[in-house]
């Protein structure tokens, strides 16, 4: 099939990487030329595990190009994705400017009937009104389907590849039919693609992320009353996980959710709920322990030093919101970094990918550190704030040696208080009791 794909951020270049990788005929579209040119040479402006590859093997087989040219990308197309952004406007709603003007020029550019396809994640309604666009600018048929995504970065080829689910939203059975036979190679499991009006889609991905983002809240809630009552979250949560009614997934426990998506979700559904005059308490109450959950971290800090860090060192591993990603939208990190800095402390971080998105967020505010252990360097405490793998299994022998007293303040509980105690660090971890070496 020959498809465009407009927007070429994580969702669209990953879309249309792997739908060129199933032999489909696929042009990116971006507006931001040097993007392009990028690409063109096959360098990733991201980091997702195994995205290089799977970019510079369809282009050199001529499946996969890139463009700035949309209305070419659009009449060498029979089906037109739209991924570009939906950022959160001031009003925490949806800011849907991006998405109707790719709309727009899409009907204009279109020489012949064409499907097109809302793959960012939009506000109920959102299909009616890229409808009403493309019928006021063409005369050609383009019908609409929502086909909302659910990759995770970090895994966005396996997910994409092997979706749980896929979910088209639409009203014309032979546009739906169309993206039925787009989906058929990465669905041969027998996982379902489910057919539904635009609306349902729309609202779907908001209900999976909104409730994603409240399971971290609770667990997050649940954490901070273990801590009080001197129960540990780790045992809880293994406790409920194993009953497969709630299951493991989304329940650790840690410095509160961010990345480009749960935040602003969350707020879109709240403002949708507004619109219609409904206020969803629940997800206000979601919102509300994450801003909490993201400065507590920083809260024990200030306490175990008595109330004040000024001239403070500390080391920070981890910086993007989660990893195997270089994403730095909206990451705790962000927030604690902020904080520490606000009183007074000095700052050396390292992150396995993260580290220039980090130098466009905090300039020379801070040290960038070469390896984990370099940050560490005469520093009076360690903040753990994203769980990379790397800082799994560090050598503790050496993490003490390094830093000025042994302090480890854990955001993510990736390490065990008796380990912790045994190599003679003070440790504080989340919805588990502070330990200290006798
Ligand atoms: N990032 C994720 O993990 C994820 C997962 C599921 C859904 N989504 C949703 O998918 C959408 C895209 O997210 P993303 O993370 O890929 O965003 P992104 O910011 O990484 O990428 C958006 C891209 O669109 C381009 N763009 C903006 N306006 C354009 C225009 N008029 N014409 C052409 N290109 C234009 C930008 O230059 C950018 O490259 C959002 O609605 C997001 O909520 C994201």
């Amino acid at each position: 099939m020959r498809i465009c794909v407009v927007g070429t951020g994580y969702v669209g270049l990953v879309a249309g990487t792997c739908f060129a990788e199933c032999g489909n005929d696929v042009v990116c579209v971006d507006v931001v030329p040097e993007k392009i040119q990028a690409l063109e040479r096959c360098e990733i402006p991201i980091y997702e595990p195994g995205l290089e590859e799977l970019v510079r093997r369809n282009s050199e087989e001529n499946r996969l190009s890139f463009t700035t040219d949309l209305k070419s990308a659009v009449v060498q197309s029979e089906i037109c994705i739209i991924a570009v952004g939906t950022p959160m406007g001031l009003s925490g709603a949806a800011d849907l400017s991006a998405v109707m003007a790719v709309a727009k020029s899409m009907a204009e550019a279109a020489d012949g009937d064409k499907v097109v396809v809302i793959k960012s994640t939009v506000p109920v309604g959102t299909a009616d009104r890229v409808r009403r666009v493309l019928e006021e600018n063409t005369t050609h048929s383009m019908e609409v389907v929502s086909n909302p995504e659910f990759m995770k970065e970090g895994a966005a080829i396996e997910d994409f590849m092997k979706p749980d689910r896929v979910v088209i939203g639409g009203r014309s059975e032979e546009a739906l039919g169309k993206l039925k036979e787009l989906y058929a190679p990465l669905v041969r499991t027998e996982n379902p693609i489910l057919s539904m009006d635009n609306r349902s889609a729309e609202m779907t991905k908001y209900a999976a992320n909104a409730l994603l983002a409240t399971r971290i809240s609770f667990v997050n809630e649940v954490a901070n009353l273990c801590e009080k009552v001197g129960a540990d979250v780790g045992m809880v949560r293994r406790g409920i996980g194993h009953d497969r009614r709630i299951g493991h997934h989304f329940l650790f426990p840690g410095v509160g959710y961010g990345g480009s998506c749960f935040p602003k979700d969350v707020q879109a559904v709240i403002s949708t709920a507004q619109d219609y005059q409904i206020d969803f308490t629940l997800l206000r109450a979601v919102e509300d322990v994450n801003d909490r959950q993201k400065r507590l971290l920083v809260g024990k800090v200030l306490e175990h030093f008595g109330g004040d860090v000024t001239g403070r060192r500390f080391a920070i591993w981890g910086l993007a919101f989660k990893p195997r990603t270089d994403d730095m939208r909206e990451a705790p990190a962000v927030i604690i970094i902020e904080r520490l800095l606000a009183a007074g402390a000095e700052i050396a971080v390292h992150d396995p990918e993260a580290m220039e998105e980090a130098k466009k967020v905090f300039g020379d505010r801070l040290t960038y550190s070469r390896t984990n252990y370099d940050a560490l360097d005469r520093a009076d405490a360690l903040l753990v704030v994203t769980e990379w793998n790397e800082f799994r299994r560090p050598d503790f022998v050496r993490m003490k040696e390094l830093l000025a007293s042994p302090v480890v303040f854990d955001g993510r509980n990736i390490y065990e208080p008796s380990q912790m105690v045994e190599h003679g660090f003070t440790y504080y971890s989340v919805g588990r009791s502070a330990v200290k070496p006798d």
